[in-house]
């Protein structure tokens, strides 16, 4: 990790807590919050892959929300009145980890340039980082919005390289899903993954260089300050 220049966060899973939206509408959707959060979740990522497999690019936007209906129809909440607002509007400003703005705030002291790479567009970005008060602590924030290309496309992980003109090895890529770990492994980048929930391993066949359980736990993985060759 000697060579890193700058850390790139994954945001909805890493820095945002993607299931605040349905916890802080815990009462309305009952029985089935756990469950309709995380089929909530898994649809959006799946509509992600599938539209960048078809060449059928919508933003991240649309996908959340097609993926909210079906969650929606799934435990038959569709026609709970202003159910779907209240949690669309949550989304646009989901809670940030508890040691989520400490730890930028960390790393850039220390002289590293901190980003966001994420498949969120920017609007929707724009308004959880404001609400989680992580607007400042970031150098960038780069959407996959401007490629029209979802991760783990290698083409997302090369355009958050020409953006902050860093070689792949200067890079540490942090985030809590697996799926992008691997994608962002395979193309080269030094890889850490939160895993808060202690799941097992998976995509082997891809390097992962460091598995913590917490975001505060990530900058003593890394030199106390960068490298000036
Ligand atoms: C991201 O923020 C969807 O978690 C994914 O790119």
């Amino acid at each position: 990790m000697d060579s890193i220049r700058a850390c790139i966060f994954d945001a909805y899973g890493t820095l945002l807590d993607v299931h605040s939206a349905v916890m802080r509408n815990a009462e309305a959707t009952g029985e089935h919050a756990e469950a309709l959060s995380t089929l909530w979740r898994l649809r959006q990522l799946e509509y992600s892959w599938t539209r960048t497999l078809m060449g059928k690019y919508v933003d991240f936007w649309q996908i959340t929300v097609d993926a909210l209906d079906f969650a929606l129809k799934t435990y038959q909440l569709e026609t709970q009145g202003g159910l779907k607002e209240r949690l669309l509007d949550a989304y646009l400003e989901l809670g940030a980890y508890h040691d989520a703005a400490e730890t930028l705030k960390s790393l850039r002291d220390r002289g590293y340039v901190t980003a966001i790479l994420s498949n969120g567009n920017d609007a929707m970005l724009q308004g959880a980082l404001k609400a989680g008060n992580l607007t400042d602590c970031l150098d960038a924030c780069l959407s996959v919005d401007e490629l029209k290309i979802y991760k783990p496309d290698p083409r997302v992980y090369q355009f958050a390289c020409d953006r902050l003109s860093v070689t792949p090895g200067e890079v540490c890529f942090v985030s809590s899903n697996a799926w992008d770990l691997a994608g962002a492994g395979a193309f080269g980048f030094n890889t850490v993954r939160i895993n808060r929930q202690s799941a097992p391993l998976e995509y082997d066949f891809s390097p992962l260089k460091h598995q913590v359980k917490a975001l505060s736990e990530l900058p003593a993985l890394l030199p106390s300050s960068v490298s000036k060759s």
